[in-house]
């Protein structure tokens, strides 16, 4: 087998490249461990950027997304009973999309079947081989035998967990990482929404967020202990404990109903640098993880696919190689704003167990500061409906 650009993971990282790239006319096998099914079933966040919004357009996969996805302006920040708004488009004159990940993987899926193009789902033991020489390729099991897929470059989509980052030689590779002291606990909910926009709330209970996917779709979020499991939280607990971290006239119109998921995810900082060897070039969770506070996990992943996307499309099309050379500074250089503004969120919106009085008083500081000063609401803004590429 031979493709100009073989994709490892077709998650929405690996599946918008592929789309971005057949456009052009520009070959990609995709290789994807699980099934399109389990895929599809994975609950993720569901705030995509400007620039990802506009590269799915790029893409021609737009219309649903168009369609269906709600513009949010603004957002609301919450501080025990206080509640404050960010108003992104006076601020920017920008504004996000709500519109669940599920649904952008789900529309690139349909998108890549439309266009013909390959991908192999259970994919076993994929593992990159010479990716520092001019013939790079991926050896991998699938149908009951042993395949080699030859290739030009190699796209590492493949999350956290996948084999690329390791391919990279451990001298050369530099990580990063921060863990924090809690998770946080989702809940999914057919029930309407408690407001049209997000609500993030800092109280004296810990962190709480109240987001959607739709007009009677519900996600909720709580900070939760580690060491918690979703069996610890029958769904009137989880009710319960939501309505005592959002401000009392907001907890009166909650309404609430059975779960439909439940799950709790850690929060972590991490980066891998480079994230670039030879001819293998890592995007989105292979590279960089954030905490989930502003919803920048699928944006990042959006952000490196179009630095690698604009750098192969000036090889393939214009013999230009410098984009490709500079893809791990350029990527890099973002995602570590991204990580600072992930970093901060997190920090001013929950309650740390170590947190002393001290820490206390500045985070309310931190907080107030952002509810009286326009320039703080406006750098909030820029970052949150995303940063420029
Ligand atoms: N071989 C092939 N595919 C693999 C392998 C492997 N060994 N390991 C993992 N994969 C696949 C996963 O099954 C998954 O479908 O790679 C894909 C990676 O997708 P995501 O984890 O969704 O990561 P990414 O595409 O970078 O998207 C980033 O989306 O999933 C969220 O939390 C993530 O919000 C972040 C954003
Ligand atoms: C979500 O809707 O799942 C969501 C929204 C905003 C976040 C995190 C998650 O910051």
């Amino acid at each position: 087998m031979r493709t100009q650009v073989a994709i490892i993971g077709g998650g929405p990282a690996g599946l918008l490249l592929s789309q971005l790239l057949h456009n052009q006319g520009i070959e990609t096998i995709v290789l994807e461990r699980r099934t399109r099914d389990y895929v599809l079933s994975r609950i993720r966040a569901g705030v995509l950027e400007t620039g990802f919004a506009g590269l799915m357009r790029e893409a021609g996969v737009g219309g649903r997304m168009d369609a269906e996805g709600y513009v949010h302006a603004g957002t609301r920040i919450a501080h025990n009973d206080e509640m404050f708004r960010v108003d992104f488009e006076a601020l920017t004159g920008g504004h996000v999309l709500v519109y669940g990940q599920t649904e952008v993987t789900r529309d690139l899926y349909e998108a890549r079947d439309a266009a013909g193009g390959q991908t192999l789902h259970e994919c076993a033991g994929v593992k990159p081989r010479d990716v520092d020489t001019d013939q790079p390729f991926i050896t991998f099991l699938h149908g009951g035998k042993m395949n080699r897929l030859d290739c030009d470059f190699i796209a590492g989509c493949d999350g956290f967990y996948g084999p690329s980052r390791q391919a990279i030689p451990e001298e050369v590779r530099t990580e990063f990482e921060k863990t924090y002291p809690f998770g946080w606990l989702g809940m999914l909910s057919e029930t309407p929404p408690v407001d049209h926009e997000l609500v993030y709330s800092n109280s004296d209970r810990g962190f709480a967020l109240c987001s959607m996917r739709n007009e009677g779709l519900s996600r909720y979020y709580i900070q939760c202990p580690l060491a918690d499991s979703p069996d610890d939280w029958p769904d009137e607990d989880f009710w319960e404990e939501l309505k005592r971290r959002i401000p009392a006239e907001m907890a009166e119109r909650l309404v609430t109903g059975p779960s439909i998921e439940k799950s709790i995810a850690p929060l972590r900082s991490y980066v891998c640098e480079p994230m670039r060897w030879g001819r293998l070039f890592l995007c989105g969770d292979a590279a960089h993880i954030v905490p989930p506070t502003g919803a920048k996990g699928l944006n990042t992943a959006a952000s490196d696919v179009n630095y690698l996307y604009r750098a192969l499309l000036a090889h393939y099309k214009d013999n230009d190689d410098e984009g490709l050379e500079r893809y791990s500074d350029t990527a890099l250089a973002r995602i570590w704003k991204t990580q600072r503004f992930s970093w901060w969120m997190t920090n001013v919106l929950h309650r740390y167990p170590e947190q002393s009085p001290f820490d206390l008083r500045v985070q309310q500081a931190d907080l107030a500061y952002l509810r009286d000063n326009e320039t703080a609401q406006k750098a909030l803004a820029e970052n949150y409906i995303g940063l420029p590429y």
